[in-house]
C-alpha cells in the first residue's frame, strides 16, 4: 500500500494504476521461470547456450544475417551509429522528435565522435523526404563537408505518439538511400507493436533497413535487454563497440531468457495494449472538453497524447490530481470503482501528456482508469 498526503487528509491508496511507460512491467512468474531455468556460459566467449538461442532467434524473425544482445536500447542505437560511421566527425541524420536526438544525452557526439543533423519530423513520425535530401551529404571531395554516415528513423514514434511508419514511406526512403549508398537504422525499440498494428512480420518492416534496434523490456514486458540485428560483418564489428562501451556480458542467458519467452509469448497480446489506448482515447474524446484532447487518428499503438490548453490548466496540476484522491471523489456514485486509485502519466512537452498501456494494465483497470481520468478532466 501506498500513502500519498494531501493538504488536509491523508487517504489510502489501494490501487496505483502506472501508465506512465510500459517500461514499468514486472517479469511474470512464466517469465521468471524461465530466467530460472536458464542454460548458462560465458557470453565472453560466445558459449552462452541461452544468449546465443536469443540472439539467432532475433535474426531469423528479422531476417538478417546476424544479432547481439544489448543491454539497452540506446546502447543499440548508439553502437549502430558508431558502427555505421567510417570517419569521426561524421553526420548522422536524425527526426527532430527521435528518441536518439532527445532524449539520448548525445551519445553520438559524447560518445561516437559524430554530429547529429536533423530534420523534422512529422506528426506521424515520418518526414518529408525532399527535406532529408538536402541534409544528405554522400562522400564528397570537399573538405568543409561532413559525410552522412547514416540515417536513423524511429519506429513506433515514441514522441509522436507511438505511430507506425507507413510501410510505403520506408520503401521509398530506403530506394533514396540505396541509389546515395547510405545506410538506413530503425531505432525499431517498439517495432512489435508497429508489426502487430500493421499486421505483417517485423521482417517486412525492416526489409530494408541495414541495422534495426528493438526492445525486450518495452510492450515485450522483460525486466532488460535489446537486440540489434544486420548483416554478419556489421554485427561482428557492433560486438568489438558493444566491448568497449562497457556493455557485453557473461552469463547473460539469465537475462537472454526472459527476452527469448518474450519473443515466444508476449507479442501477439500486444493488440491488447493497442485497443484499450484507443478506448482511453476515444473516452477522452467522448467527454469533449475544450481543455483535453486527444488526436484519435495518431493512436496508432499502444500510447496515446492528451493534448492541454494550457492557457486554462496548468500540465503539472493535472499530473498532480491524477495523483490524489479527494473526498468528493470517494462520494461521487460513479465512482466507486475508481475508490482510492491513483493514475501515473508521464508529462511529454510543455502541454502534453503521454499514457502507455502494456501487459500489467487489465480491461478493469482500464475500465477504472477511464473514471479517474473524467473525473479528474471534469474538474478542471
Ligand atoms: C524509441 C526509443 N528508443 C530507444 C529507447 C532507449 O531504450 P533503453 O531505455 O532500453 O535504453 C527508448 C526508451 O524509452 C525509446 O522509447
Amino acid at each position: 500500500m501506498y500513502k500519498i498526503t494531501e493538504s488536509e487528509n491523508l487517504l489510502t491508496v489501494n490501487k496505483i494504476i502506472d501508465l506512465r511507460s510500459d517500461t514499468v512491467t514486472r517479469p511474470d512468474i512464466k517469465m521468471r521461470q524461465a530466467m530460472f531455468e536458464a542454460e548458462v556460459g560465458d557470453d565472453g566467449y560466445g558459449e552462452d547456450p541461452t544468449v546465443n538461442r536469443l540472439e539467432n532467434r532475433a535474426a531469423q524473425l528479422f531476417q538478417k544475417e546476424a544479432a547481439i544482445f544489448l543491454p539497452s536500447g540506446l546502447m543499440g542505437n548508439l553502437v549502430s551509429m558508431i558502427v555505421h560511421s567510417k570517419h569521426r566527425g561524421s553526420e548522422v541524420i536524425v527526426g527532430s522528435k527521435s528518441h536518439i536526438l532527445l532524449w539520448e544525452q548525445g551519445g553520438a557526439s559524447q560518445i561516437g565522435s559524430l554530429q547529429l543533423r536533423e530534420v523534422k519530423n512529422l506528426p506521424d513520425g515520418t518526414f518529408d523526404i525532399l527535406d532529408l535530401n538536402e541534409k544528405l551529404r554522400p562522400e564528397s571531395p570537399d573538405p568543409h563537408e561532413p559525410y552522412t554516415s547514416v540515417v536513423c528513423i524511429e519506429n513506433t514514434h515514441n514522441t509522436c505518439g507511438g505511430t507506425v511508419l507507413p510501410l510505403k514511406w520506408i520503401d521509398e526512403l530506403s530506394n533514396k538511400l540505396k541509389k546515395e549508398k547510405i545506410p538506413l537504422h530503425m531505432d525499431g525499440a517498439r517495432v512489435f507493436n508497429a508489426a502487430v498494428s500493421l499486421g505483417v512480420p517485423v521482417s517486412r518492416i525492416v526489409r530494408d533497413c541495414d541495422s534495426v534496434t528493438f526492445c525486450l523490456s518495452k510492450g515485450l514486458g522483460s525486466p532488460i535487454g535489446a537486440v540489434l540485428v544486420g548483416s554478419k560483418s556489421f554485427i561482428q564489428q557492433a560486438r568489438r563497440t558493444r566491448k568497449v562501451l562497457g556493455g557485453a556480458m557473461r552469463q547473460a542467458g539469465v537475462i537472454a531468457a526472459a527476452g527469448l519467452y518474450a519473443l515466444e509469448n508476449c507479442v501477439e497480446r500486444l493488440a491488447d495494449d493497442h485497443r484499450r489506448a484507443k478506448s482511453i482515447a476515444c473516452a477522452i474524446q467522448e467527454i469533449a472538453s475544450p481543455n483535453f484532447t486527444c488526436n484519435l487518428n495518431l493512436v496508432q499503438s499502444n500510447m496515446l497524447i492528451i493534448n492541454i490548453n494550457v492557457s486554462k490548466v496548468n500540465v503539472s496540476d493535472f499530473i498532480q490530481k491524477l495523483l490524489l484522491i479527494d473526498k468528493n471523489e470517494l462520494l461521487d456514485s460513479n465512482l466507486n470503482k475508481t475508490h482510492s486509485t491513483i493514475v501515473k502519466v508521464s508529462q511529454l512537452s510543455s502541454d502534453s501528456v503521454r499514457i502507455v498501456l502494456h501487459k500489467d494494465i487489465s480491461e478493469q483497470d482500464v475500465n477504472i482508469a477511464i473514471e479517474k481520468l473524467k473525473y479528474v478532466i471534469s474538474r478542471f
